[in-house]
């Protein structure tokens, strides 16, 4: 199974306080872009570099270069994800996937798609909540139908339900995720997960007692 889970101290940290139900939004909203830092390194690790000579202050050694990489943001919870894959991939061309899920199938329904040129890019999915896989498996069919064919998944927290989906539909797609939770609930969130991603990142629940 192409799954990787990322299994680094500061990795957990952030998942802590990510999981954690007293994390007020704008540390919540730190914690995903740090996180998404150590997911980056490791989703990264395969992508090409060319050589390319640098001219250091001492003399000539040998640099690289990264190849073209673009991410797509699943609306809206990747969004959480976006500005620390911006920050480490500077020349990183981004693309937006927005799908929401029918609360009774929790298959999802596509309301927006704008993916920019994919050609022989390295394409990074950002999907924090990997529940039943329905819209993960609906944006790498977008990203697929665009032309990519070197694909990974970034995820906060996995469900096993999400992770066999994947499997079956696109056994080709590398999944970087920082935890595989246990179950789904049955209004299909992840448990013990982190609850509402979006809600969290973006203040739509009740705040929590200061
Ligand atoms: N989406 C979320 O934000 N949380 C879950 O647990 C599952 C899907």
């Amino acid at each position: 199974m192409n799954l990787t889970i990322v299994d680094h101290p500061l990795a957990k940290h952030y998942l802590t306080t990510l999981r954690n139900s007293s994390t007020d939004n704008d540390a919540f909203r730190a914690a995903a872009r740090r996180l998404t830092n150590t997911l980056v390194l490791e989703a990264t690790r395969d992508v090409p570099a060319r050589e390319k000579p640098v001219e250091t202050p001492m003399g000539t050694t040998t640099g690289h270069i990264l190849a073209d990489v673009v991410a797509v943001a699943v609306l809206r919870a990747g969004l959480g994800m976006l500005d620390a894959v911006v920050d480490m991939i500077p020349h990183v061309k981004v693309g937006f996937a927005g799908v929401q899920r029918d609360e009774d199938t929790a298959e999802p329904i596509e309301y927006y798609v704008n993916l920019p040129e994919v050609d022989d890019a390295s394409v990074l999915i950002l999907e924090p909540m990997l529940a039943t896989g329905g819209s993960l498996s609906w944006a790498v069919d977008k990203a697929k139908e665009a032309g990519a064919t070197d694909i990974t998944a970034l995820c906060v927290v996995t469900a096993p339900e999400g992770v066999a989906r994947m499997f079956a539909d696109h056994p080709d797609v590398r999944i970087v995720a920082a935890a595989a939770d246990k179950e789904l609930n049955d209004t299909y969130y992840i448990v013990p997960g982190l609850g509402d991603m979006g809600d969290r990142l973006f203040g739509t629940i009740d705040r929590p007692e200061l």
